[in-house]
């Protein structure tokens, strides 16, 4: 089976793609490490427990990372996940916050990785300080991983946090920046304009929510806040490119899991503004071959498998 790490900010979509993971008999999910963003990390915890609950896999373990980014202050989107990062829809039966484990996300991430070298996917869909943090610890750990699999930045300089940068990427500039220079592993990227593009439709949506089963309810309870969201004047401007939802975490998530559900990408050089007026955490992406120095490129995806993509996500609420 692949192993697969997750490092979340439990929203959402986050959620979704954690479920993608727990439904693929291919993939064994060795912990979920948590860090501040859509919302505290102390929500993030329990709300990873409670995705974790409905789907029956409370004995996989959930880290506590770090609570701000590098620098600053955190921020959170609840304006589309809701405040508590699941749309508000809070669940009475709702797993014990005690269950999160006593060794921290940062020290669990840098075990779990040299307890078995080669082997771990590890998929990052949040900011990127735990990743940070890790490597700062352990500069090894980049080279003892199968791949990298991220959810953020942007290819368009197109924002949707600051006029010109991704949510995980504004939560954390300096963590990005660490994380595309110093990962030497075979490194994807899920960028925001590319999972616009790659929207799915709103009566898949529904068909996906209507199933009869504890996992489609859960997921409808707690969608409901970022379906209104995305039908906002907000979003509306901010998801370039047509309507229907965007659950941009499972992309990452699927590329994973599925080695074939990539059918294009782009190889650059990459790296993330850390200063700027207006650019601060934009994604900086050499085309031309001006940083040929940079010892980072990452695979850009530019093209998935769609048809996979419905079908993954329709099953992981069977
Ligand atoms: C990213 O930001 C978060 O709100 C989502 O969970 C996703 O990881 C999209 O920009
Ligand atoms: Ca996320």
């Amino acid at each position: 089976k692949k192993k697969v790490l997750a490092d979340v900010d439990c929203g959402t979509d986050d959620a979704q793609a954690i479920m993608l993971a727990l439904a693929a008999p291919n993939v064994e999910l060795l912990g979920v490490t948590c860090v501040h963003g859509n919302t505290a990390v102390e929500n993030v915890c329990k709300n990873t427990l409670r995705v974790l609950q409905v789907c029956n896999k409370l004995e996989i373990p959930v880290f506590k990372g770090a609570a701000k980014p590098i620098l600053g202050n955190s921020i959170s989107a609840g304006h589309f996940h809701g405040m508590d990062g699941l749309g508000d829809a809070p669940d009475p039966n709702a797993p014990a916050a005690d269950l999160v484990q006593k060794e921290g996300a940062v020290s669990a991430m840098i075990r779990i990785v040299n307890e078995n070298p080669g082997e771990v996917s590890l998929v990052a869909t949040a900011p990127l300080t735990n990743l940070a943090l890790a490597v700062k610890m352990d500069p090894s750990l980049p080279s003892k991983l199968r791949g990298l699999y991220i959810m953020g930045g942007n290819t368009e300089s197109r924002g949707n946090t600051t006029v010109c940068a991704e949510f995980n990427f504004a939560a954390d500039p300096e963590a990005a920046y660490i994380v595309l220079n110093e990962y030497n592993c075979p490194t994807y990227l899920a960028c925001w304009e590319f999972t616009c593009y790659s929207k799915l439709s709103w009566d898949f949506c529904d068909a996906w929510l209507a199933q009869d089963t504890d996992k489609a309810r859960f997921m409808a309870r707690i969608f409901r806040h970022s379906i209104e969201a995305s039908q906002s004047e907000r979003c509306e401007k901010e998801f370039v490119a047509g309507t229907g939802f965007v659950s941009c975490d499972s992309y990452a998530m699927a590329a994973a899991i599925d080695d074939s559900f990539v059918l294009e990408s782009d190889e650059y050089p990459v790296s993330v503004e850390l200063a700027g007026t207006h650019t601060r955490g934009m994604m900086v992406v050499d085309t031309v071959g001006f940083m040929k120095k940079s010892p980072k490129k990452a695979f850009i995806m530019k093209k998935v498998d769609m048809k996979k993509f419905e079908q993954m996500m329709m099953a992981s609420l069977k």
